[in-house]
């Protein structure tokens, strides 16, 4: 069976981009079929992470208007998964498009990942809706968990599950959110806590996923545990109190709103 994982974050630039295409590598090199998308056709930079000109090919917008077939718009990449690119053609989408496009892979992939764009809009309420997950992505700062926060609630309504959240860009220094905070407040296991690493825009640049260009890294095993952990369905949500003490904390951050 095809699962379904959307990566978003309430806040642009935390490294959705980034997760999709170095948890793809992992679970490819853990033998998985993964196919990756480009769900944020607002601003598509999922090939370019990869190191894929786009001019020319057929994407997803082509999918997604029934112009094509998905099987047509999938590329495979080096690190041995297959991706979807999307382009930047028009500014309104029909989004409803993307679970037509998406229900041409089910059965032929182990894992699909949704790159979904940051914030609350249409344009991620598609990718939320068509997923069986969403994994949230912040960085340890009080703007990107307040966003997460705002988004997580948004999902919640939207009736689907957030079954992690990954911290990213960490430094490890004292004014940092630490992983017991973000989970608490968000309500939401941290999956892994990535430190930053010069060597994550250096992988944009050749178009390779860091975890191929940084083998033995902290940053590389860690994001191989979640992909495991994803592989294995093992990344369980909170325990009932670790939610109810979350639901306090929600309180809390709407009277201060
Ligand atoms: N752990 C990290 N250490 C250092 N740089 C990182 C790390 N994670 C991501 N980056 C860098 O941060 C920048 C933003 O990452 P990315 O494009 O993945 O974010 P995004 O959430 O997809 O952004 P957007 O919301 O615009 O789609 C990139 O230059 C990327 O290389
Ligand atoms: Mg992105």
């Amino acid at each position: 069976m095809t699962k379904i994982i959307a990566i978003a974050s309430g806040k642009g630039g935390v490294g959705k981009t980034t997760l999709t295409t170095n948890l793809a590598a992992s679970l490819a090199n853990q033998g998985k079929k993964v196919v990756v998308v480009d769900a944020n056709l607002s601003a598509p930079n999922l090939a370019i992470h990869l190191g894929i000109p786009t001019v020319s090919l057929i994407t997803l917008n082509d999918v997604m208007k029934h112009n094509a077939y998905i099987t047509h718009a999938l590329y495979k990449h080096p690190s041995g998964f297959y991706i979807v690119p999307a382009d930047l053609d028009e500014i309104e989408h029909n989004y409803g498009g993307l679970k037509h496009a998406l229900r041409q892979l089910l059965g032929n992939a182990d894992i699909v990942i949704l790159d979904a764009a940051p914030g609350v809009n249409k344009e991620v309420d598609a990718a939320v809706k068509v997923a069986d997950e969403v994994l949230l992505v912040v960085t340890p700062d009080e703007a990107s968990l307040r966003n997460a926060i705002l988004l997580k609630r948004h999902i919640d309504e939207l009736g689907k599950s957030v079954t992690g959240v990954v911290v990213n860009q960490a430094k490890n220094v004292h004014y940092e959110l630490s992983d017991k905070e973000v989970e608490e407040r968000l309500g939401v296991k941290v999956l892994g806590r990535i430190r930053y690493h010069r060597k994550f825009r250096e992988s944009i640049a050749v178009g390779m996923p860091f975890v191929d260009i940084a083998r033995g890294t902290e940053q590389q095993m860690i994001i191989e545990n979640i992909a495991k952990a994803i592989a294995e369905g093992k990344h369980e949500n909170l325990s009932l109190w670790q939610k109810f003490v979350a639901f306090l904390n929600r309180d809390i951050v709407i009277w201060s709103e």
